[in-house]
């Protein structure tokens, strides 16, 4: 099939790339030319496990092709896809200026049927706001020309991008169109062989879930680290309580991992749209409000770790910070945990020596050259002069360690574990004073 994917970001390469891997032929546009130049050289913008292989591949067997121009792209697909960004409004709703932009290109460019296929997180409501735009462009061409809109709302984290596309637990369509049905199923039925992962609904219940999704994950990591927080005030273990309650196959082992916080694009953003859109339909959302207040003050929590454990003096320490990215296997900064620790440190007067495998470019995208951030190339030469040491993200190197060798580097034998990676009694074992979360004090 003819498939053009507007907006060359995440969720769009990531479409583009794998929908041309089983075989259609797809066209990944972008206003940026900078970017679709460097992209047409195989050269792909962002960290994701696979997914530069994926696209040079399928740009030489000629599956995959870039270009700077909507119009060229609306010419190429019978399938429109919108994946371009939705960023937080400062009221925390989408903006939707570069999806209705992007729809107004469809309108104004197509010359035969299309479907308009909704990917980007959008609010609920969306579609038919894209309907309109697109009929408001077609400037007396709708007897010409027809269209459909439908949403199909994505399900991939980052790190695991590929891996969710092709073996996804579901894939969602909303749409009242029998043709828009058959055409989807057409697209994804690659995806689909081995079991029928289609879920058709209605267009509005299709994009709720995805908020539903989000915000239903988010909440269970707030839940755990809230418990996490008791278990520090009740002298009890969150990681057995975490097992105790996670062998209940109702509440089950996933995602209830207690930590400093949830960071990314995704869930921070989508759990403020759907609170926002609560309020605005005169629903409010009470525990989505709950769910981000308990986020908020989770990532405060390794800096008031640290500033107890060193009674209160940060000023002209330097703190070791292993881990960056709001997560493993990204390169992703964004709503990071340790963002917060970082600008706390700083506030105190602290100078940070930071590793992470993949986000010290980001990092230093993000803050510059500054003298009281170090970012080292190695994991234990952030150790060396420092007084104290603070993971954030649980990427698999910070897993074995020696921790003889941290006591003996570090100046002062103090261990900040915001990802709960060890055991106490192995770390205590060499002599370090260890803090993680929910573990005690
Ligand atoms: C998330 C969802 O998992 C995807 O299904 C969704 O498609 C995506 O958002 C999106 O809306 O596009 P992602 O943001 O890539 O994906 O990251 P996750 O792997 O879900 O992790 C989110 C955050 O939760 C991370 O900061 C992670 O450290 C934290 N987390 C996760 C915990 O603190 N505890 C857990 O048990 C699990």
């Amino acid at each position: 099939m003819k498939i053009t994917i507007h907006g060359s970001g995440y969720v769009g390469l990531v479409t583009g790339a794998c929908l041309a891997d089983v075989g259609h032929d797809v066209m990944c546009v972008d206003v940026d030319q900078v970017k679709v130049a460097r992209l047409k050289r195989g050269e792909v913008p962002i960290f994701e496990p696979g997914l530069e292989d994926l696209i040079r591949h399928n740009m030489e067997d000629e599956r995959l092709t870039f270009s700077d121009s909507p119009e060229e792209g609306v010419a190429h697909g019978l399938l429109q896809f919108i994946a371009v960004g939705t960023p937080p409004d400062e009221d925390g709703s989408a903006d939707l200026t570069h999806v209705l932009g992007v729809a107004r290109t469809i309108g104004q460019h197509m010359d035969g049927y299309r479907v308009i296929i909704n990917k980007s997180t959008v609010p609920v409501g969306t579609a038919d706001k894209v309907h309109q735009a697109v009929a408001d462009t077609l400037e007396g061409r709708q007897a010409e020309v027809d269209f459909d809109v439908c949403s199909n709302p994505e399900f991939l984290k980052e790190g695991a991008a590929i891996e969710d596309f092709s073996r996804g637990a579901r894939i969602v369509i909303g749409t009242d169109s029998d043709k828009v049905r058959k055409l989807m199923r057409e697209c994804y039925a690659p995806y689909s062989r081995q079991r029928d992962k289609l879920m058709f609904m209605d267009v509005r219940s299709a994009e709720l879930t995805k908020y539903a999704a989000n915000a239903m994950l988010a909440t269970k990591i707030s839940f755990i680290n809230e418990i996490a927080n008791l278990a520090e005030h009740l002298g009890a273990d969150v990681e057995q309580v975490r097992h105790g309650i996670g062998s209940d196959p109702r509440i089950g082992y996933h995602f209830i991992y207690p930590g400093c916080g949830y960071g990314g694009s995704c869930f921070p953003k989508d759990v403020k749209a759907l609170a926002r859109t609560a309020s605005e339909v005169g629903a409010p959302a009470r525990m989505l409000q709950a769910v981000e207040t308990v986020n908020d003050a989770q990532k405060t929590r390794l800096f008031d770790k640290l500033e107890l454990a060193l009674h209160g003096n940060l000023k002209g320490r330097t703190i070791a910070l292993w881990g960056l990215a709001f997560k493993p296997n990204t390169d992703d900064m964004r709503e990071a945990p340790s963002r917060v620790l970082m600008e706390q440190l700083w506030q105190a007067g602290a100078r940070i020596q930071a590793y992470d495998p993949e986000a010290s470019a980001e990092c230093h995208r993000i803050y510059g050259e500054r003298s009281d951030l170090c970012l080292s190339k190695q994991r234990d030469a952030a150790l060396e002069g420092a007084d104290a040491l603070v993971i954030c993200t649980e990427w698999k190197a910070f897993r074995t360690v020696d921790f003889d060798k941290i006591a003996r580097t570090l100046n002062h034998p103090l261990v900040i574990d915001g990802r709960n990676l060890f055991s106490p009694e192995d770390v205590e074992a060499a002599g370090l004073e260890y803090y993680a979360m929910g573990r005690g004090a």
